[in-house]
């Protein structure tokens, strides 16, 4: 037996029994001629403390350590002493009021000097990843991988609890249309042919259905060839759910009951339900954003009625081609700087502005308003916003004029960045605000690709009232899906979908997609092969898990909540993939480079 008891386990009522610990070196302080040895496992520290009375050998022996060598240490429990008149006890570890007077030590395993330190924070993130297995002995990350551990434990118990069965579906499988590229494996027993990884399990869950499954879920692993962001990884996990014969509601509230069980779990924190549910519409309209942030206020304010007959070409012009005129008030930034008002500028711009409009309300008077545009405004504009708004003297004003959908967009990224530049989220850090996201268009037009696309995918069902509009291509944009997302604090946690299962719909919407018979024949011949066979109605939802449990670990990037993360150029620099590959591997492969090529040309 390696030990008695583990490095965050003895107390004082142990005090006077022997015990023998494992673990690594964490700190070693040398007291002339007494040395400390603080032993760490991934339970916690125990102070030990080696003098030449108790035993010269393993004293001796002790001089030797360095950090992070990895020993066996034996010896009594004792209180710690009193210090002339003063309590040595560290409250700082759950140990503190011990330590083990060591008579044995055994070194098990010798340590290099680390390439960084473990109880430093550390920003070269390159660096972290390099070593990740050093990383990971960090309190912090050590923690966040148990945290995920006890999160996905609370998932499979309320899934369990409600019915659910966890079943594997093939990670060498045929392409989604998810939205992304696919990674593609080649097969050697097939030339010419390849697996693509899944983007998600969606269809072998709808097929499950079809089965007779009736509840699945999976803690599926998913690939995505897409560019990589702190909430995105090329490949990441989703819990994923499907059930049949269900409701919409009777989803919300499976995932309502998990999430609430989750953020029990990880964060001791009951998370009311059921949550609150706005539409797309909404949600865009007030935050500009599918995916709200509504902890900050600031909403988005439609004042086009106002500025029809402007003077003010540019809102004049905008509302003339059938655009909006919107504002929001960032309450009491009047003091933006001009590096400031610079920045949201450019936000502005890249998504999509011609400009920034805004006004720094200096004072009550309308004359003490600092703004490039308040002299194109009547009395008339200024006191209907100053009213609409919500105008009162330290406030900042920020326009947008354009089609709906790019007001939204810049808006709701200008009231993200005004948060973060006043710090409007301090302290509301316990405030969990989740909720659904409802009512989602069925279809988006792309006018590059001159093509109508899925919003979720192609296996969305339309809204119950909207079905018959698919039979009118001018209604298309109209279309409601039967889609939903599950939201919390401005990050999309999960979506998923009442489905099509009846064949002859399925088709349709292909063909609304712009599939051909001759494609879905070849693509989706499974799917629509099982849907003549009895599919039952069904639906489901697949959540983000690294990024539910990046949230509750109150994290900034799902990088730090999982064990090996990819960089942002998707690659993992401890074990240095992607790597080249011999040319008889490829040769077997039946898959040639044209790295070479490309480079030449
Ligand atoms: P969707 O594509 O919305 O739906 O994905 C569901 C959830 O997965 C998470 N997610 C990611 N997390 C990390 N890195 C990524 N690259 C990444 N991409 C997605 C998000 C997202 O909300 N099959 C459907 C679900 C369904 O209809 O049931 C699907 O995959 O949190
Ligand atoms: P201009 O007439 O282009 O000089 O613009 C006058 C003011 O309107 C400037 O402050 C611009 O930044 C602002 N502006 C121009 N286009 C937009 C737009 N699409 N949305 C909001 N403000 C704009």
């Amino acid at each position: 037996m390696y030990r008695t008891h583990h490095c965050n386990e003895l107390r004082k009522s142990d005090a006077g029994e022997t015990a023998t610990l494992v673990g690594w070196v964490n700190t070693k302080r040398d007291q002339g001629g007494v040395i400390f040895i603080d032993i760490r496992d991934r339970e916690g520290v125990t102070q030990c403390v080696f003098r030449s009375e108790e035993s010269a050998e393993a004293t001796e022996l002790s001089h030797k350590l360095r950090g992070e060598d990895v020993v066996q240490i034996t010896g009594k429990v004792e209180i710690r002493p009193e210090l002339d008149g003063e309590s040595t006890f560290n409250e700082a570890i759950e140990t503190g009021e011990i330590e083990i007077v060591a008579t044995e030590l055994k070194i098990l395993n010798k340590s290099e000097v680390l390439p960084f330190q473990l109880d430093k924070e550390l920003s070269n993130e390159d660096l972290r990843m390099k070593h990740r297995y050093l990383d990971l002995r960090r309190p912090r990350m050590a923690k966040n991988l148990r945290t995920r551990h006890s999160i996905t434990k609370a998932i499979r118990d309320t899934l369990d609890d409600q019915g659910f069965l966890e079943i594997e579906t093939p990670v060498l499988s045929k392409s989604t249309p998810e939205g992304a590229r696919d990674f593609l494996v080649p097969s050697r027993l097939s030339p010419g042919k390849f697996y693509a990884l899944p983007q998600a399990p969606q269809q072998y869950k709808q097929l499950l259905m079809v089965a007779g499954v009736e509840r699945y879920f999976q803690i599926a692993r998913c690939f995505r060839d897409e560019d990589l962001r702190a909430d995105r990884q090329p490949e990441f996990t989703q819990v994923d759910i499907e059930a049949s014969f269900v409701t919409q509601e009777e989803i919300y509230e499976t995932i309502e009951a998990m999430l609430s069980s989750v953020f029990e779990t990880a964060r001791g924190i009951k998370v009311p339900t059921p949550f609150p549910r706005i539409t797309y519409q909404e949600a865009m309209d007030k935050y500009g954003s599918d995916k709200p942030e509504r902890r900050i206020g600031c909403e988005i304010v439609d004042v086009s009625d106002h500025f029809k007959d402007s003077g003010f070409g540019v809102f004049k012009r905008a509302i003339e081609g059938g655009g909006v005129v919107r504002a929001i008030n960032a309450k009491g930034f009047a003091g933006v700087s001009t590096g400031q008002i610079k920045r949201l500028e450019e936000v502005a711009k890249e998504a999509g502005a011609g400009g920034l409009a805004y006004i720094q309300v200096r004072g009550a008077a309308h004359d003490t308003w600092r703004s490039p545009i308040v002299k194109f405004f009547s009395e008339e504009e200024l006191a209907a916003i100053e009213k609409d708004l919500n105008i009162e003297e330290g406030d900042l004003i920020l326009f947008g004029c354009d089609k709906w959908a790019t007001v939204c967009d810049v808006l709701g990224r200008l009231r993200l960045e005004c948060s973060e530049m006043n710090n409007w989220l301090e302290g509301k850090d316990d405030e969990l605000d989740f909720h659904w996201v409802v009512d989602f268009p069925l279809l988006d037009y792309d006018d590059e690709e001159g093509k109508w696309n899925a919003v979720h995918h192609p296996f969305t069902r339309p809204h119950a009232d909207d079905v018959a509009l698919l039979d009118d291509e001018s209604k298309w944009g109209e279309i409601r899906g039967a889609a939903y997302d599950v939201v919390l604090n401005g990050n999309e946690l999960g979506g998923g979908s009442l489905r099509i299962h009846e064949g002859d719909l399925q088709a349709k919407m292909f063909r609304v997609l712009g599939i051909d018979d001759e494609e879905q024949a070849e693509n989706f011949g499974h799917i629509l092969g099982a849907f003549q066979y009895g599919a039952p109605p069904h639906g489901g939802i697949a959540l983000g898990l690294d990024r539910l449990v990046m949230l509750a670990c109150q994290e900034d990037s799902i990088r730090e909540v999982i064990a090996f993360p990819k960089n942002n150029k998707g690659m993992d620099l401890m074990s240095a993939s992607p790597a080249e590959v011999d040319f008889k591997q490829l040769r077997e492969l039946y898959v040639k480079s044209t790295v070479q090529e490309k480079k030449e040309s």
